[in-house]
């Protein structure tokens, strides 16, 4: 086990996924737990990058690319300052998400959420893939607009198949596995 041997390191755990798949969901449960353990932890969510570093960027290819390279930027910013840092936020294009892996190398843990698109359709949780099948929204991922799946992600969550907190677990046991979390007592994960 290497357990223990990067725990003063930061890290960016990169959430990517369709829309509705349960990025925000699971990363708002694995930040709380990071807190507690931690206490330093930053978060950077497309939708809320998207209304001030990304602002008004569209969802063209050129436009998607800047987005991640931008958040990418920051993440490896504060990850080599020792800060852990959640990232969610769809990044279809398997291309820029690897430039990221690129440049925050061994520290870059990307979790594919997958959902498949039928359930995160019936979900709708903002109500854009009624919009988007409809045509009223247009190049919208997954159903006008490719999604790229990783090919080699650290960790996949079944969030159709799984609780939010069953997948926010798996996340933990993976920081805890690559050394970045000290193991916890099982109790602390239980409730
Ligand atoms: N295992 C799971 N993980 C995350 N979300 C889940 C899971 N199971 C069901 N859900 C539900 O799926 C929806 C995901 O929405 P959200 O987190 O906003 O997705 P995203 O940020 O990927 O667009 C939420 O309504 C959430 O309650
Ligand atoms: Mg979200």
């Amino acid at each position: 086990m290497e357990s223990g041997t990067k725990l003063d390191r930061g890290f960016t755990l990169w959430f990517t996924g369709l829309s509705g798949a349960g990025k925000t969901t699971v990363s708002e449960i694995v930040e709380k737990e990071l807190r507690k353990r931690i206490g330093t932890v930053e978060v950077l969510d497309g939708d809320i990058v998207r209304t001030n570093l990304s602002k008004g960027l569209g969802f063209s290819r050129a436009d998607r690319d800047t987005n991640i390279l931008r958040i990418g930027f920051v993440a490896k910013l504060l990850t080599r300052n020792g800060v852990p840092v959640i990232v969610s936020a769809i990044s279809p294009y398997k291309e820029a998400r690897d430039m990221v892996r690129q440049d925050i190398v061994e520290d870059f843990i990307e979790v594919y959420v997958y959902c498949p698109l039928e359930v995160c359709a019936e979900r709708d949780v903002k109500g854009l893939y009624k919009k988007a099948f409809e045509g009223e929204i247009q190049g919208f991922t997954g159903v006008s607009d490719p999604y790229e799946p990783p090919a080699a992600p650290e960790l996949t969550l079944r969030t159709d198949e799984e609780e939010p907190e069953e997948s926010a677990s798996k996340v933990i046991a993976k920081l805890e596995e690559l050394g970045y979390l000290e193991p916890a007592e099982e109790l602390d994960r239980a409730s």
